[in-house]
């Protein structure tokens, strides 16, 4: 980590700011016990104000300040938003929306992933920055971009289109196998010659799923490439780690970071609360498991949240009194080693005037201002903490690809979603109080005791090999619908659902038959079953439960030395944390803390002989530690934790 122990750090924007602005700011930090900020992250039409001229007085004082002021920097290249005069003389490098127009400046990320000009004009950029303060003594860590992809990772342009082509011969080498892989001969579509393939702009009527599957890992490895593009600069002119800010959050999804992590020198996420889900909290805690699966277990840094609203969502609801802390606990519990805050100071101007900062508009003598100041207490205290590694033995497969893919635009039902079974999934572990680590269908199963593959459309043979063979080796697998359907082409897997799982499971499906929103089922089980039943009929397994016409439901399979279940339909919240429960028995899976209606998390962090309890009470009772202890964060010895409370206790031995 670029500072030590759990750090509190913030992006900070001193350009909305005058000098005597950016001294307070010093101030301020030290007294909040900011030890990391991220600055020049928009900083492009400032060093650079006219093309060629450089400026970077500014820039030299605020670090200056900074390093001054013991507080480390997390420094932006400045590239996320071109300058207007660079997409004044150089439209091309405006994206293109797939409707075919075009997306103007005003905003920002107002560039094509593709574009060589705005590529040859950033790492121009990032040339300078990088010699400039490579070796500046505050430098802590490299930030790229920003958000890479967040608003511009599909570009329907034509260079977009030229570099797709490129793409597509590499992955592909001569026409046929495209022709082959895209089944081009539905609906006349079989292309004779590179050129004639386009970006899949807005059609008609249904657009080609393997083109369309293939554009987003196209899209995703031009970001990287452009992340990989600045990242050689900077290790050309210094030894300070690098990163860039992943999305790992509900509504972004363009980006398939299972392969961008490992180019990562620490794995960085931003996270905030969406209150568009119904349960925002539960989806932070899925979003913190995500990411330390993408930092493979290992420490990663929270890169930005809010103190309280943001400005972007229907509704900006603010935090409750501590649920900031809470939050913030939270993410450590999954792994987090820094916390950091979108942003110090709450801007007067720009269109995230109304978004939260740790420092508010109405200044230091405010709750929130207080809150901060006690998540800092809390961070230090909890210092010890930092290094070690959260434990599980349950893995829950996460996949990008099946995301893009299982929603398609013709699908068996609008109505089920990609997310939706994983947070379903995900959720129930979590009221049973057992850790999950979120992984890559690719990944070493061995360490396992189970295994949980909800909705994984989309798998190649190699990965479905690899979850039967862990089965068949003793391990507990629970696969839910809509899994293993088609293979990395988008080509379906005859001769059954569900294809590649088939054997594994015991069953075929022969049909799908997904109900209308809002219709339900109760199974043998007592169970109510949603949006989804399939013709399914067992093969091997046992029916665990069923339909009202007797149609298996839920099956469980005995596979070589292992244990595999599959849940056909789309059970209640309820119904669902009844089957885990008893999966994670037979499973012999045990919960780190109580069965609870989510309100409560207890996850446990150890490493050289170290051992920590986070327990966090979202709710509003006392709840009583598995573990009584000596609590880091109030420095006594405790049973319980209060409504509303954290406690981290420093366990005996690991
Ligand atoms: C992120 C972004 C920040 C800020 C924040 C507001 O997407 O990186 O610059 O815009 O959202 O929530
Ligand atoms: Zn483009």
């Amino acid at each position: 980590m670029p500072v030590p122990g759990v750090s509190l750090g913030c992006d900070y924007n001193p350009e909305q700011w005058s000098p005597d602005v950016w001294r307070e700011d010093v101030a301020l930090m030290q007294q909040a016990g900011v030890g990391l900020v991220a600055v020049n992250i928009f900083g492009w039409s400032n060093l650079e104000p006219s093309p060629g001229k450089h400026h970077f007085d500014d820039l030299d004082e605020v670090l200056d300040l900074l390093h001054a002021g013991g507080i480390r920097v997390n420094l932006g290249t400045g590239t996320s938003s071109p300058p207007p005069w660079l997409s004044a003389r150089h439209p091309e490098i405006l994206p293109v929306a797939i409707d075919g127009t075009t997306r103007f400046p005003g905003g920002r990320q107002a560039w094509c992933p593709s574009s060589p000009v705005f590529r040859e004009r950033a790492l121009d950029l990032v040339e300078r920055v990088a010699q400039r303060y490579g070796n500046h003594p505050a430098l802590a860590l490299w930030h790229v971009s920003n958000e890479l992809g967040c608003h511009n990772a599909l570009c329907y342009c034509e260079n977009s289109a030229v570099a797709f082509r490129t793409w597509l011969r590499d992955r592909y080498q001569s026409i046929e196998a495209l022709n082959d892989a895209w089944g081009t001969s539905f609906w006349s579509q079989r292309y004779g010659d590179w050129d004639e393939i386009q970006t899949p702009r807005l059609a008609l009527s249904l657009r080609n799923p393997g083109q369309l599957v293939d554009f987003q890992r196209f899209s995703s490895d031009e970001l990287l490439g452009h992340y990989r593009a600045e990242t050689a600069i900077l290790r050309r002119n210094s030894s300070a780690p690098v990163t860039t800010n992943f999305m790992v959050t509900a509504h972004i999804r363009n980006l398939d970071y299972w392969s961008w992590a490992p180019e990562m020198d620490i794995v960085a996420n931003d996270h905030y609360l969406d209150h568009r889900l119904g349960n925002p909290t539960a989806e932070l805690s899925f979003a913190a498991d995500l990411t330390r699966g993408l930092a493979g277990g290992r420490p990663w840094m929270l890169m930005e949240q809010a103190a309280g609203a943001v400005n972007w969502q229907p509704h900006n609801l603010a935090k409750a009194p501590g649920e900031m802390i809470r939050n913030s606990l939270t993410h450590v519990a999954r792994g987090a080693d820094s916390v950091c805050f979108f942003q110090w100071r709450a801007s007067a101007q720009g269109a995230e005037k109304f978004h939260s900062a740790l420092l508010p508009h109405a200044g230091t003598d405010t709750t929130a201002w207080r809150e901060v100041l006690r998540l800092s207490e809390t961070l230090q205290r909890i210092g010890e903490v930092a290094g070690t590694a959260v434990v599980s033995d349950v893995a829950l497969l996460f996949s990008w690809e099946s995301w893009w893919s299982s929603e398609g635009e013709a699908r068996p039902s609008q109505a089920v979603t990609y997310l939706g079974q994983v947070h379903a999934a995900h959720r129930a572990l979590r009221e049973l109080g057992v850790t999950v680590d979120v992984v890559s269908p690719d990944a070493d199963l061995s360490g396992y005791r189970l295994v949980v593959v909800p909705g994984l459309y989309m798998v190649g043979d190699a990965a479905a090999e690899r979850i039967t063979e862990y089965t068949r080796d003793g391990g507990h697998l629970l696969v839910t619908y809509f899994s293993g359907i088609v293979d990395e082409r988008d080509r379906v897997r005859l001769g059954g659902y569900p294809g590649a799982f088939r054997e594994v499971l015991g069953v075929l499906s022969e049909e799908f038959a997904p109900m209308p929103p809002g219709d339900e089922v109760r199974l043998s089980n007592g169970a109510t079953a949603t949006l989804w039943t399939e013709r399914l009929r067992l093969a091997g397994a046992a029916s665990v439960a069923s339909g009202p016409d007797g149609t298996p439901a839920i099956t469980r399979n005995e596979h070589g030395d292992g244990t595999a279940w599959y849940v056909a339909t789309e059970l209640d919240p309820r119904g669902m944390r009844d089957l885990v429960r008893n999966v994670i028995t037979a499973a012999g899976v045990k919960a780190v803390g109580p069965e609870t209606d989510g309100s409560v998390e207890v996850i446990r962090r150890t490493g050289e002989g170290r051992s920590y309890l986070f327990v966090i009470n979202h709710g509003t009772t006392p709840v009583v530690c598995p573990v009584a202890g000596y609590d880091l964060v109030t420095a006594e010895h405790i049973t319980t934790v209060v409504g509303g409370g954290i406690a981290v206790i420093r366990e005996e031995k690991a």
